[in-house]
Parts: C-alpha cells; structure tokens; sequence
C-alpha cells in the first residue's frame, strides 16, 4: 500500500471526515440502500446522522482526505444504525414503518462471539492499491485486542470482487443465504456468509 496512506480509527480525525465516511459508505452501498433511504440528497443526510465514528477505521491520505472506511458491528452499537427513532425523525411515521419493515426482512446479525464487519469500502480512484486488505487487517488487529478469535461478515453474491479480497485475506463462506423477501427492496437475492479465524494476539 502506498506510504502516505494512514490508518487510523475514524474518530480520531476532525469532524469533516464524519461527511466523507457517509460520502463513501454512500457511494459503495447506494446499490443497495438507495431504495430504502432515496437518492443521494435526501439519504446523505440520514447516513451522516446515523454513522458512528467510534465503530470504525478509515484510510487517509497525508493530506487528510479520507479514501477508505470500514466499519464493525459490536454490542455497544454499529457504524451505521438505522434505528426506529432516526427513521420517524427523516421519513415521518408512515415513511418509516415500511422502511422498518423491509429492514427487519434484511435481517440483522446479532453475533456476539465473532467480530462483525460492517461496511468496507475504498474510493474508486484508489481501489486495486491494497487499501481494502490493509483496513481489513487493522480491524482484524482491533478485533485480536478485543478478544475475539473469528470475524464476520457477508458479502453479496452479486459481489465477486469483494468476495476474492476476502478470501485473499483468509475469509471463507461458511453460510449461504437467499433473500427472496428482500430483495425487491434491496436488489440482492442472495448473500455469502464468511469468516476467518483469529489466532491470539501475543501477550
Ligand atoms: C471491495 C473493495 C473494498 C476493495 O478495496 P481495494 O482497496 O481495491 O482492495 P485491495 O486493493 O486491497 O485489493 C483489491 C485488488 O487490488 C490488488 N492489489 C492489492 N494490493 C495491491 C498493490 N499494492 N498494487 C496493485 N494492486 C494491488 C489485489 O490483487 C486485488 O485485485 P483486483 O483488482 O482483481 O480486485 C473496493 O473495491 C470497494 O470499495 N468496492 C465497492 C464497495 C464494496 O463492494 N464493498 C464490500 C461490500 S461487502
């Protein structure tokens, strides 16, 4: 990966990076949410409102542009929680309910044992430069210090190119999962479920 490219956790960086993490986190997952949540600028600033930069790492430049975050799911919270009270807040009772419903119909991983990941993504303009495998060993790092001795995470079938990086970086599908409900809501039928296992960290 390139020298000048830092990685650091998210909440660490002014408060400017909280815009290009949900400008990011957008760009990869729009395919997906844009649905659920509307165009770019009526979700921005749902994304922005619902990201927790305390549950993720970003890859920054020497010149403090963020190109890459990846996000992880714990008990304390997540990166990006749609939660009932943010939903009725930008979409109103009627706009939220459905949007609850369809939600509940993705399913949520509520794994406590293995270390959740949530959201990678790496600037078009960066991609193929190693960025995606240097966050996804930094979480593993994070995830090690924590204890946790496997991550997880699912990638859409309709993925190939993440799923080839996760397995690069050890991953491998232990569960496949069809999403017949979901997906004319969020254009995915299908998803791998994948994990890798964590040796101890050394004392
Ligand atoms: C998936 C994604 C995060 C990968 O990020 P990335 O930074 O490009 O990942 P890496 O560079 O570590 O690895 C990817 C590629 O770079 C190559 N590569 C890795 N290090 C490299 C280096 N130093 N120099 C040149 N190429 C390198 C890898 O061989 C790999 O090849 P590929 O182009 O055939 O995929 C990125 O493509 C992305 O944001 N996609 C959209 C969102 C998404 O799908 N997220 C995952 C949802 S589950």
């Amino acid at each position: 990966m390139n020298q000048d490219i830092r990685i650091l956790p998210l909440h660490f960086l002014a408060d400017g990076a909280r815009d290009q993490a949900a400008a990011l986190y957008w760009q990869a997952f729009q395919g997906k949410l844009g649905r659920l949540l509307g165009r770019g600028d009526r979700a921005l600033p749902v994304i922005r409102a619902a990201l927790d930069p305390g549950h993720a790492l970003a890859a920054v430049t020497a010149g403090g542009t963020l190109v890459g975050v990846a996000g992880f799911r714990s008990a304390a919270g997540s990166f990006v929680s749609l939660s009932p009270e943010l939903l009725r807040r930008f979409y109103g009772p009627a706009g939220s309910s459905w949007r609850l419903g369809a939600l509940r119909l993705l399913g949520v991983d509520t794994d406590n044992e293995r270390f959740l990941i949530d959201g990678l993504s790496v600037s078009p303009a960066f991609r193929s430069q190693g960025i995606g495998r240097a966050l996804l060993e930094e979480l593993a790092s994070l995830a090690r210090a924590e204890g946790y001795r496997a991550m997880r995470l699912d990638v859409a079938e309709s993925n190939p190119r993440a799923r080839a990086l996760y397995e690069r970086c050890g991953f491998r599908v232990v569960q496949k999962q069809r999403m017949p409900f979901a997906a004319p809501v969020f254009g995915v039928w299908s998803c791998n479920i994948m994990e890798r296992r964590l040796s101890p960290s050394a004392p």
